[in-house]
């Protein structure tokens, strides 16, 4: 049952007010000025506080407002006589519970405080559930940010793995995706491209070649000139990589630039001749950072190129074979930016 704090500068008010809610199943205590419920209201847990208006030394209205500031789940009951009915209506307009006129009629007084410890039962169940609500969700995000977590390390697993079957199988390219990938990453960033494109661009880079390993080794570390029928194995990887990629159902994006990365804006790439307008900005970037990449690196059949003739052949086909504003971000990441090829691997932030 509710716990009630009658205050009162009456004595014989007071016994009464206190007789009245006993005989109803209330738990009563009184005060016999507002100090002294001030007092009682920090030592003590009170779900409703009925109060004379005029007291000595500090009035029921101020009692009020202190009430609110400090106990704002505690409800006020204003007792009054007729002069101060109008400062009543206005503590009750204030947030006082309700307001009781002199002599006390038994049965509204007990109506009043029954109302008012109704409020104050609802306003503790609501702030209960509000805080079961808060913890209910907090552990919601947590699970949520444990799952993403473990989500993100399987994703940066199989992308690790997946790279580096096909370094298995290719050892004379070991390390070429991982630094496509982030040259392609570090293109796009210059190109102002979104992150979570940027963030697919990198796991793009790290297995763009993944479809090599259903090429015999001997033909992808051949060092001589390749038979037709070996080219045409080799220029079939972009479509087996697509092939492999549609079957894990990552987002579309990945398998659809691993398919494009050989292809040319002029139509003259592989495997399907596709023109400017038909290639994805990914598969773009991809395209001239893989270009640069290998002219960089040596391969059984050449020694490495370097970086100038890498940067003369992108330039010199920009808007032919390559995207002339892919070209131009490469150039300026190189040369203006002094970027230096990163053959590390990056943590991979999978966009979820
Ligand atoms: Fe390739």
């Amino acid at each position: 049952m509710s716990r009630v704090l009658i205050v009162d500068d009456e004595k014989s008010m007071r016994i009464t007010l206190c007789e009245f809610l006993k005989k109803e199943g209330y738990e009563a205590e009184s005060a016999s000025d507002a100090q002294m419920a001030c007092q009682m209201l920090q030592d003590n847990v009170y779900d409703v506080v009925v109060t004379d208006i005029i007291m000595p030394r500090m009035s029921g209205i101020d009692l009020l407002w202190n009430v609110q500031k400090k106990y704002s789940k505690i409800q006020v009951i204003i007792m009054t006589g007729e002069p101060t009915v109008e400062t009543a209506v206005k503590a009750v307009q204030n947030g006082a519970s309700d307001y009781l006129t002199k002599p006390i009629d038994r049965e509204s007084f007990i109506k009043a405080v029954h109302h008012a410890s109704q409020i104050k039962l609802l306003r503790d169940e609501k702030a209960i559930l509000e805080k079961q609500n808060r913890l209910h969700q907090k552990c919601l995000e947590e699970m949520v940010q444990k799952r993403t977590i473990a989500l993100q390390n399987a994703m940066q697993g199989i992308i690790s793995l997946l790279s580096s079957v096909v370094e298995f199988r290719d050892p004379y390219t070991a390390g070429h995706q991982r630094r496509v990938g982030n040259l392609s990453a570090a293109i796009a960033k210059k190109m102002n491209i979104d992150i979570k494109t940027i963030e697919f661009i990198r796991i793009i880079g790290y297995i763009h070649d993944i479809g090599k390993i259903a090429i015999p080794t001997e033909i992808l570390s051949k060092p001589g000139i390749l038979s037709p029928l070996e080219k045409e194995m080799i220029k079939n990887h972009p479509a087996m990589g697509y092939e492999m990629l549609t079957k894990v159902k990552l987002p579309e994006i990945i398998e659809e630039t691993i398919y494009q990365h050989h292809e040319r804006c002029d139509g003259s790439g592989y495997p399907r001749g596709l023109e400017k307008n038909d290639i994805t900005i990914e598969a773009q970037i991809l395209i001239v950072a893989d270009v640069v990449e290998a002219m960089m690196s040596h391969r059984p059949y050449r020694p490495a190129l370097g970086l100038e003739a890498a940067l003369y052949e992108i330039m010199q086909h920009s808007d032919v074979q390559y995207d002339a504003k892919v070209v131009l971000a490469c150039r300026d990441l190189f040369c203006k930016d002094h970027y230096a090829i990163d053959d590390s691997e990056h943590r991979i932030y999978f966009p979820l």
